[in-house]
């Protein structure tokens, strides 16, 4: 198949092998490689009935010189069992986690694009409750699988500012799995998504499900914003996904940018205090708000059509550790 490494969207093509491990009897097989894309499951598996799964999203950067890099791949790892551990699920060690994901990359190295195009190999390794069951209860039997797919911005244009609606809908609660990544979290932005792109927007900005006053996260991204006075500002909660690149990116800002750099409130009566403002994530990277919709009110940032220097900076410092165009911190590239 003739790949179109310039003009690849986010969406799923075809590579030749995948990862695939069991559980069961209280131990994780040895893990192959596998041609066959689908899964075969049982009917009474767990991850079909009562979302018993979770999941990860990472990436394999072609680096000028043609070798490829792995970006914190240990982060995924760890994340992965927590959210494994949050739902009941086997961990898996982090050597063969990663063992696998260099695996994966290695048998479809042809399909990591070419480090002109921008493009990246989008890594998915999936955890999933399987086996005969019925009863609300873990499952006897999981699967660990990962498999890759070519990818280019997430959101349209990549790094063009587009703008979001603060949905009414909450997409995790407070003591729920909003920290977690699993499925189920994401099938309730589904709505919220379809009903944010028919107004179009690119997707909905979710507000901490207790008082709805605050900011928590862009669709499936994380929110950052870059205060008037300089200051690198993206929200805490318990409730919101742990993301690698936005706690890269608070590293970046402190260490590479000098700014002053945390977690916390984003309220949305104090929009005005931003100068610039994105949503980051493996997929998304850094994708800049031209301006948040709320109500009848519509706040800018920066411009809607401009991107803001700080969002610039955060970015081409950050693409460039991952790529291999810039010293990375210790311990961040594979
Ligand atoms: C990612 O950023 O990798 C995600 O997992 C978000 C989304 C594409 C589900």
């Amino acid at each position: 198949m003739e790949i179109d490494w310039d003009n690849l969207g986010f969406s799923y093509i075809k590579t030749p092998f995948r990862y695939v491990s069991r559980w069961k009897d209280g131990q994780w097989d040895e893990g192959t490689l596998s041609e066959d894309n689908t899964i075969t499951l049982h009917e009474g598996s767990s991850a079909l009935h009562y979302g018993q799964q979770c999941f990860e999203g990472m990436k394999a950067y072609r680096r000028k010189d043609g070798g490829i890099n792995l970006f914190r791949p240990d982060q995924n790892s760890q994340r992965l069992n927590k959210s494994a551990e949050r739902l009941l699920m086997p961990a898996i060690s982090e050597e063969k986690f990663i063992d696998a994901v260099k695996q994966v990359v290695k048998a479809n190295e042809a399909f990591v694009p070419p480090y002109e195009s921008g493009g990246t190999l989008y890594l998915r390794p999936l955890l999933i409750g399987v086996g005969e069951g019925i009863g609300v209860k873990a499952a006897p039997e999981y699967i660990f699988t990962i498999f890759c797919t070519p990818v280019g911005a997430y959101f349209k244009g990549g790094l063009t500012p587009t703008n979001f609606i603060v949905s009414e809908y909450d997409r995790a609660a407070p003591h729920g799995t909003g920290a977690a990544k699993v499925g189920g979290n994401y099938a309730a932005s589904l709505l919220p998504g379809n009903e944010a792109h028919k107004k179009n927007f690119s997707d909905c900005i979710y507000l901490d499900p207790a008082t709805h006053t605050k900011i928590e996260e862009v669709g499936s991204a994380n929110f950052f914003g870059i205060t008037k006075d300089g200051k690198f500002i993206t929200p805490y909660s318990p409730s919101i996904l742990p993301s690698i690149t936005k706690y890269s990116l608070l590293y970046i800002a402190k260490e590479r940018l000098g700014l002053e750099a945390e977690e916390s409130d984003v309220r949305l009566d104090e929009l005005d205090k931003f100068a610039e403002a994105g949503a980051c994530g493996t997929a998304a990277v850094i994708s800049p708000i031209g301006g948040i919709q709320n109500n009848d009110e519509f706040h800018v940032f920066f411009s809607e059509t401009e991107v803001g220097p700080v969002t610039q900076k955060l970015y081409k410092e950050l693409t460039g550790i991952q790529f291999g165009d810039v010293e990375a911190p210790e311990g961040w590239i594979v």
